[in-house]
């Protein structure tokens, strides 16, 4: 087990854990440690541990098969196509790594709770508080149920498909994990009102632009240019709510009223359906 990145860049700890003073630690447990490393080490899940906002312990699976093939996974009882993940490498490695008895540790799978906004928020607020959260990576067909009995504490899954393994899923979570930890997102990729949050009521967010002024015959919205900073926010809320009704009508409802709490946009108005329509010659 080790850290994805080497932090000798690290700013003094802003996300420092209770008790501790050591910034909060993502375990992940996986039979693919280096895809993971990968990964972690990377953008801003790997700026937030050069940091010092966050450490990552990544351990291999493996090193607790308990035969000397390294065995992992076998056939299931009861017969049936596709192999297990065998209960003792995965409860062994939990229980070496885990520093709190009352760490969360998650598990990946496709029939786990529907991952989203929310839990992220919950996992997050679980992390600052016990400076300590596990994910372990299932694979092949599925794992030992007595393995989920004896150490997993929460089952999430990243939508209604089933990948090869939980690795990505794991990185998915982690990464919308971290990027919310203070400190972490700066200005220029901040998540105040990203698709989701409170900022844009858990619709979607709406559409940006930047230079050039003119692509392709593509042209900006008016207001955009209008140094108008009331009326741009106007036209940035009517314009997420109106993506949020065309896209997503399942989220529609909570943000009804969203759009016109501050009235119409001037020189704004309405984006059509395809964006890509608005031309300016
Ligand atoms: N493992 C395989 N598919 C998955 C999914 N959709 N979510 C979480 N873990 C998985």
């Amino acid at each position: 087990m080790s850290s994805v990145t080497d932090n000798d860049d690290a700013a003094p700890a802003g996300n420092a854990s209770p008790g501790t003073g050591q910034p909060p630690v993502i375990r992940v447990l996986t039979l693919f440690p280096e895809m993971v490393r990968a990964v972690l080490a990377t953008s801003i899940p790997g700026r937030a541990e050069r940091q010092g906002q966050v450490r990552y312990e990544v351990t291999d699976i493996r090193d607790f098969a308990v035969d000397k093939h390294r065995t992992v996974d076998d056939t299931a009882y009861g017969g049936g196509a596709g192999m297990i993940m065998m209960a003792p490498p995965v409860v062994e490695a939990v229980e070496k790594v885990r520093e709190r008895e009352d760490a969360t540790v998650i598990l990946t799978t496709p029939q786990g709770e529907k991952f989203s906004e929310e839990l992220t928020l919950d996992l997050l607020a679980d992390l600052q508080a016990k400076g300590e959260l596990i994910l372990v990576c299932g694979r092949y067909k599925g794992i030992d149920e007595r393995a989920r009995e004896l150490v997993v504490t929460r089952e999430v899954s990243i939508g209604d498909y089933v990948l090869s393994g939980g690795e990505l899923p794991a990185l998915v979570v982690v990464d919308a994990i971290v990027r919310r930890l203070p400190g972490v997102l700066h200005d220029e990729d901040s998540a105040a009102n990203d698709s989701f949050t409170a900022d844009r009521e858990g619709g979607l967010d709406c559409a940006w632009y930047t230079k050039p002024p003119v692509y392709r015959g593509l042209g900006v919205p008016e207001v955009l240019m209008s140094g108008h900073h009331a009326n741009i926010e106007t036209w940035r809320r009517q314009q997420a709510v109106e993506r949020t009704q065309e896209r997503r009508p399942d989220l529609a409802p909570a943000i009804e009223n969203a759009g016109s709490r501050e009235g119409p946009a001037e020189g704004g108005g309405r984006v059509p359906r395809h964006d890509r329509n608005r031309r300016t010659r």
